[in-house]
């Protein structure tokens, strides 16, 4: 018998039996869908803490017990035996590709990398100093311009080719914004390269000279972009979520979810990390920005700390502690002091009786930007990083809600606090 629970009405006493779903792991849902149209009241959860926006196939996380599953699979066996290009695979298919599938699938994505030539000339139209992120942003977007004969969002195999278009040309674009802002010429994608050597290529040949991709490198980043590559109803596929609701050309609906990841409370935290680090300065200065973190009235924060729904470790950031380790003792930086400052301040704020109670422990991007910091790439690149990885889990998304015939557009409702209803007053009489 499947389980319900009631709602009652404070006002009349008035009872609706709600249906309970059950998923395949997790808590259950209680349906709400009913209460407005039965009882004329609206459930009320601005930011939803317990509120479930769909339901998805995709990613499962456990917060309290630091799980992180895509499709089934726990994140850490994926990043110890997989590839970012296979994770990618088997968030927008659902299960593990086959050898061939595999191939098949590495070649669209190599084959797609190219931007169409007009594209590359809106770079030239940003300021030289503009945020890579408002590069992506725009030019992500400025991609619902093109490709119309394959943007009929109800065809399976248009969703399909635009997902593999979209993880194809995200390293091209955020390259192409890189060049613009230290102004050296735009490197063209080589297809022979898997995907994160191409990134590291684009992002740091010239034309003067030959570059060599190196290896640790480009596996240390597709470890990174596994980890990132999706994280269920987070804000950005949300945001993805809700565009694409509408119906728009997913491309825009892409953009709005670079939007969303910007912020430092989401994907700007890397980019936030490294600057409260040097901010930090010395190790000297842990403990006055510990007591500035605690200080509600300081709008300091310990970046790179919390989550919304891991309470008790990130998973992803046991996974990247390791790999920062290996990065800097390959690149012989090891005494990095920034690095030193890094797990000083983790260790000081994992004993404090402030960060313990509130079960704040360091998040993915805390050891995530110190990886690119040693890879050479610049602070404000972090979040189009984490934006390359997370297109993959956006797409999934994507596919997912349009594939689904009872798929309708996003609405929230809103509990009015304005003024009441009152008549229009004339300029001379205000
Ligand atoms: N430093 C100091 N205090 C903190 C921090 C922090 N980093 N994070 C939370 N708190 C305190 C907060 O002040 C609040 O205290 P109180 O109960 O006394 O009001 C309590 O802990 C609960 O915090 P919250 O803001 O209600 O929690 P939330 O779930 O709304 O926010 C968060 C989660 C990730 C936005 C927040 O922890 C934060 O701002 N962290 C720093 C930014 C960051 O690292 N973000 C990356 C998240 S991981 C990548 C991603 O998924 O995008």
């Amino acid at each position: 018998m499947s389980k319900t629970m009631n709602f009652t009405n404070p006002e009349n006493g008035e009872v609706t039996e709600l249906p309970m779903i059950e998923g395949t792991l997790g808590p259950a849902g209680v349906d709400v869908r009913s209460v407005y149209g039965q009882q004329g009241i609206f459930t009320y959860d601005p930011s939803f803490s317990s509120t479930c926006s769909c339901d998805s196939a995709i990613t499962y996380i456990d917060g309290g017990n630091g799980i992180l599953l895509y499709r089934g699979y726990p994140v850490d066996q994926l990043a110890k035996n997989s590839s970012f290009i296979e994770v990618a695979y088997l968030l927008l298919n659902g299960e593990l590709p086959n050898a061939s599938e595999l191939e098949e699938f590495d070649t669209a994505i190599r084959r797609h990398t190219m931007l169409n030539e007009s594209l590359t000339k809106f770079f030239q139209g940003f300021r030289y100093d503009a945020h890579p992120m408002a590069m992506l942003t725009g030019v992500v977007g400025s991609l619902s311009g093109f490709y119309h004969d394959t943007t009929d969002i109800y065809n399976p195999e248009h969703r399909k080719i635009f997902a593999r278009r979209m993880i194809a040309k995200i390293p091209t674009i955020a390259a192409a914004a890189y060049k613009r802002y230290v102004g050296q010429p735009f490197v063209y994608p080589k297809n022979e390269l898997d995907y994160c050597s191409n990134l590291l290529r684009m992002l740091f040949a010239v034309p003067a000279e030959e570059y060599e991709v190196d290896p640790v490198a480009a596996k240390a980043l597709d470890v990174l972009f596994i980890l990132h590559a999706d994280h269920e109803q987070n804000a950005s596929t949300s945001t993805v979520r809700m565009a694409g609701s509408t119906g728009c050309n997913p491309y825009a609906a892409i953009s709005s979810g670079i939007a969303a990841l910007w912020g430092p409370a989401h994907g700007g935290a890397n980019e936030a990390v490294l600057r409260m680090l040097d901010q930090i300065g010395d190790v000297s200065q842990i403990p006055r920005f510990i007591e500035k973190a605690k200080d509600k009235n300081d709008p300091f924060r310990l970046m790179g700390f919390g989550h919304r729904v891991y309470k008790n470790f990130d998973p992803r950031a046991n996974i990247i502690r390791e790999y920062c380790h290996q990065v800097l003792e390959h690149l012989g930086m090891e005494d990095n002091p920034l690095f030193e400052l890094a797990l000083k301040l983790e260790e000081v704020a994992l004993n404090d009786d402030y960060f313990k109670e509130k079960k704040l422990y360091p998040n993915v991007d805390f050891y995530s930007g110190i990886i690119y910091k040693a890879l050479g790439i610049p602070v404000n690149m972090f979040t189009p990083m984490f934006a390359i990885a997370r297109t993959v889990g956006w797409c999934a998304h994507w596919m997912e809600m349009i594939g689904d015939p009872a798929m309708r557009i996003a609405r929230p409702r809103q509990i009015y606090v304005g003024s009441d209803q009152r008549d229009y007053v004339q300029m001379n009489q205000r």
